[in-house]
């Protein structure tokens, strides 16, 4: 395997997947119906038998084919590598979860892509460049899971747990005046709790109870000011939508709309001098 896959964050793994191009597995090729040594199936992706459904149901253990495959998957005792397939090599992020573009879900393990599903949910609402999808900037993988240098980080793949490991980041955690967050996850109901970005701040919706699986549940209002209305006043002698502007001017202009998603939802209040 080479060094590429050694990275210092999940920040830069998402920017040089598109530099180094990501895995594709090239499904041009006439596969043979059956491996000899591993039986009927083993290269049939709709037979029981696939290895890649053999894997996902073993603990998502790879390292298991490399004392015969090679340490770098490209051949080994076996003579036969995994690169005539999986071109990165089978440890490449998207073998995995991701798609060419993007490593986060859709598609999660098991190939979900409804968001909907627990492990692929609002992904989309916080990865995604559209900041018409966004009311922040985008939020790092960092925010929401443990940093991992690369596949065999030994927080990434842990044995008989088939989802990912929720913990929140310092944004997530970020005191304002007198409000600690204690952001919690909540996998039976799929709901966050306490956390910054969601209300947890200074006359914000501190008991916001946004859901994963139903983006429907982030609106303007919901965070701070009336989640029925919409109307995003935080409280106290704050005006109407269309005079925010005259102290947040940075964040938003004069018909109410964000115009710069990364001051907000940034961990402080920006405010700019009255137009
Ligand atoms: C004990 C040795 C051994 C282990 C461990 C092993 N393999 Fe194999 N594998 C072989 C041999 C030998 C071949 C070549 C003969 C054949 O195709 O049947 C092979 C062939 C294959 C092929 C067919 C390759 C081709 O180009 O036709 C795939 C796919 C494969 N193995 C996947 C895996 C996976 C995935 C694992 C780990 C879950 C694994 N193997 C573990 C010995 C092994
Ligand atoms: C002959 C082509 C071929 C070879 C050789 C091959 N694979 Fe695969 N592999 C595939 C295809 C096709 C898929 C399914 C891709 C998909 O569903 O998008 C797959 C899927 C996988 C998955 C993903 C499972 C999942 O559900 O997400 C893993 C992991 C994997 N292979 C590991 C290996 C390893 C390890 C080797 C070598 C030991 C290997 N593969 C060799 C074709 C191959
Ligand atoms: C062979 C399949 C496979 C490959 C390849 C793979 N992952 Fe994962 N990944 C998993 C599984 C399984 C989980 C679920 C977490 C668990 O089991 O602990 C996971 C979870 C994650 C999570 C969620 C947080 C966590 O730690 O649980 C992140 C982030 C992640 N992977 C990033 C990556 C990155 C980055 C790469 C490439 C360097 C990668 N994955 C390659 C299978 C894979
Ligand atoms: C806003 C929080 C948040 C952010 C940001 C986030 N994730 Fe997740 N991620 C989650 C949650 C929640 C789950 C579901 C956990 C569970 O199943 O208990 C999850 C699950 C996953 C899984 C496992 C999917 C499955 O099939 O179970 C992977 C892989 C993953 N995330 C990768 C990433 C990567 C890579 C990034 C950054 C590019 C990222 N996530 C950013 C919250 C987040
Ligand atoms: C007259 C100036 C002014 C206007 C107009 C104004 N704000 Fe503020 N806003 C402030 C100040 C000052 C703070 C910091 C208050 C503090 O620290 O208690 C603040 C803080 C906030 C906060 C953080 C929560 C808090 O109370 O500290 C939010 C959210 C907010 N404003 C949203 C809005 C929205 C939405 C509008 C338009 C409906 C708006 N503001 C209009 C001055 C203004
Ligand atoms: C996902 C939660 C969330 C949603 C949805 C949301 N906000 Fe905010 N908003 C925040 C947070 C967090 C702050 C910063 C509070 C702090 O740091 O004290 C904030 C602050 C603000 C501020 C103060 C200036 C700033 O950014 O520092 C304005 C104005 C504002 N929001 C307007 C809006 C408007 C208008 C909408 C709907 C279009 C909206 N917000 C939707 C979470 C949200």
């Amino acid at each position: 395997m080479k060094k590429i896959f050694i990275f210092y964050s999940l920040i830069i793994l998402t920017v040089f997947g598109f530099i180094y191009g990501c895995s594709e597995v090239k499904n041009d090729l006439v596969m043979a119906p059956s491996s000899a040594f591993h039986g009927d199936g083993w290269l049939n992706t709709v037979s029981a038998n696939f290895h890649g459904k053999y894997i996902a149901s073993n603990s998502w253990d790879i390292n298991g084919c490399k004392s015969c495959h090679g340490a770098d998957f490209s051949g080994g005792t076996a003579k036969a590598s995994c690169l005539t397939c999986h071109e990165n090599g089978p440890d490449a992020c998207n073998t995995c979860h991701g798609n060419q573009e993007h490593i986060y879900p859709p598609r999660s393990l098991f190939g979900n892509t409804l968001n909907t599903q627990t492990g692929v949910g609002a992904h989309e609402q916080h990865m995604t460049n559209d900041t018409t999808q966004r009311y922040s900037a985008v939020v790092d993988c960092e925010q929401c899971h443990i940093p991992l240098t690369g596949f065999s980080d030994s927080n990434h793949i842990k044995k008989n747990q088939s989802f990912a490991t929720v913990v929140f980041g310092d944004l997530a955690r970020k005191t304002t005046e007198g409000v600690t967050p204690n952001p919690q996850w909540d996998r039976s109901t799929q709901t966050c709790t306490n956390v910054y970005c969601h209300g947890t701040f200074k006359n914000g919706n501190q008991s916001a109870e946004p859901k994963f699986t139903d983006p429907t549940s982030v609106r303007c209002g919901s965070c701070h000011g009336d989640p029925v209305t919409g109307n995003p006043l935080p409280g106290g002698t704050h005006p109407t939508l269309a005079k925010c502007y005259l102290c947040h001017g940075g964040v938003i202009d004069s018909s109410g709309v964000i115009i710069n998603q990364s001051l907000h939802i940034n961990g402080v209040v920006n405010f700019s001098t009255i137009k």
